[in-house]
């Protein structure tokens, strides 16, 4: 995050000018970047002006003194972490300084190093709130709303609400781009967990070896490189809701450590010895045949027991071409201003006829296409991409033989058809087009098909 790789911002409130003068330079010669006010309402303007990370805050001054500022903080939401500075150190302004917000205090004379260690602590909370802060909005933005208009998918939606309040785990399966990662959102919104974080886990885009330290963090010194210890996304879903995507990828020797944090709800970091505890309710999907692998051997039947309590399943675009109108209309009201606000009929005619081997996020391609092409206000039938007005298209599409598309769109257009193919295994489609995982993962993210 940007805020880890910039100079910590240090902020000094102080009357006393010499004390100032020598902490300005000698937290600037440390590595942060400091600026100072030389009395309460002067510092307020300060911290008001830019974001500090930290502030060091006399609480002896004229005028506005320190819990001055301290309140007048609180009540402007300024994000700065304080420590307050007094040369009379009595507990009771201590924790009065502490009850209005401050992160600790120091008493004057302060040694530096001390000082050092307390803004560098008080970032790191400074850092934990801010991330926390993102998420909860991240989710509120996400919005969770599902348009439709097919019976099959108000069904889904239906037993979708009922399951939201309960704690049950569900499964969610369906084909690539049928709007799997949408419904969990859905179920997270609509749950008693809403205002906790909703954590996406995607088993497909992480290395085998990255799993485990990806999913319950590790401790300092764990492995090469490990130079500090760091959270996994089962304790940053603490609270909320932990989605677990692609979970049909998850190899074997995950699956066992896997059921059994979801089964007790605690886990051990990579490296580590204590028992951590989390409150999180699991969600997974799949565009696999789940059911079937645990039938076989290739996924533990205990674990998939466990995760499927509840099982929502999806229907491909084709079998709710009702839905197409809706879904396209919703989408153009997601682009931001400036854009084709509507479709004509002929379009949606063409749109009907088509198979969408990639469901809705192919759907969302061609309008985002459509939308940045189109000349006028309404996207016609001359707007959407080549092989539409060829007449009906089943399953897999023609290549392009017109020779008008770019060598980019040409390489979209054979990502999507092969994804089709493999009914959105992306693993399986690498291979096909003979590069790595990860490098179609970039390339999906390059074209705005994931
Ligand atoms: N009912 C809907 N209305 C509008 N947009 C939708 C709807 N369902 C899905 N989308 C959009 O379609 C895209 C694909 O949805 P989503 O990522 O949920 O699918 P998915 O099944 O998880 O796909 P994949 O298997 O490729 O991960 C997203 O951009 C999503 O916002
Ligand atoms: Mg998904």
């Amino acid at each position: 995050m940007d805020s880890q790789k910039r100079k910590i911002r240090v902020c000094v409130i102080d009357d006393e000018e010499a004390l100032v003068g020598v902490l300005k330079e000698e937290l600037a010669r440390e590595g942060f970047e400091v600026a100072a006010a030389l009395n309460g309402s002067d510092g307020i303007k300060l911290l008001e002006h830019k974001p500090f990370d930290v502030c060091l805050l006399d609480l002896n001054m004229p005028g506005l003194n320190g819990l001055d500022v301290l309140g007048k903080a609180a009540q402007q939401a300024i994000p700065t972490e304080f420590i307050v500075l007094t040369a009379c150190a009595t507990v009771q302004t201590a924790v009065e300084s502490i009850r209005l917000g401050a992160y600790d205090y120091l008493t004057k004379p302060c040694n530096l190093d001390r000082i050092v260690f307390l803004i560098k602590k008080a970032h790191e909370k400074r850092c934990m709130r801010q991330e926390s802060l993102i998420l909860k909005r991240m989710t509120e933005a996400r919005g969770a709303r599902i348009a439709t208009a097919s019976k099959a998918m108000l069904q889904v939606i239906k037993e979708a609400e009922k399951v939201a309040g309960t704690e049950a785990p569900v499964l969610i399966l369906g084909e690539s781009g049928t709007g799997k990662e949408v419904m969990a959102e859905f179920i997270h919104a609509n749950s008693s967990r809403s205002e906790g974080p909703f954590i996406v886990f995607n088993s497909a885009a992480i290395q085998e070896n990255l799993f485990e330290s990806e999913l319950f963090g590790y401790e300092k010194g764990a492995f090469t490189g490990a130079n500090s210890s760091k959270e996994g996304l089962f304790e940053l879903a603490d609270g909320g809701t932990l989605f677990l995507d692609e979970i049909g990828e998850v190899p074997q020797q995950m699956q066992a450590k896997l059921l059994r944090a979801i089964e007790k709800g605690t886990f051990y970091k990579v490296g580590g010895t204590k028992e951590i505890r989390v409150d999180i309710r699991v969600l997974s999907a799949t565009n696999k045949d789940l059911p079937g692998m645990a039938k076989g051997n290739a996924f533990r039947d205990d674990l998939y027991y466990r995760l499927s309590s509840i099982t929502l399943t999806l229907p491909p675009l084709r079998e709710r071409r009702e839905d197409i109108k809706p879904i396209v209309e919703e989408l153009l009201a997601r682009l931001p201003a400036g854009y084709t606000k509507s479709i004509d009929d002929a379009a949606l005619e063409l749109m009907a006829r088509h198979d969408w081997p990639g469901n809705i996020r192919e759907l969302q391609n061609v309008v985002n296409r459509a939308a940045i092409l189109s000349d006028s206000d309404r996207i016609g039938p001359g707007d959407l991409p080549p092989e539409f007005k060829d007449g009906p298209v089943n399953q897999a599409r023609p290549a392009q033989s017109g020779g008008l598309l770019s060598l980019c769109d040409l390489e979209r257009e054979h990502i999507i058809r092969v994804l089709g193919h493999t009914a959105g295994q992306k693993k399986k489609a690498a291979g096909i087009l003979g590069i790595d995982v990860k490098t179609l993962y970039r390339k999906l993210k390059q074209y705005g098909i994931s």
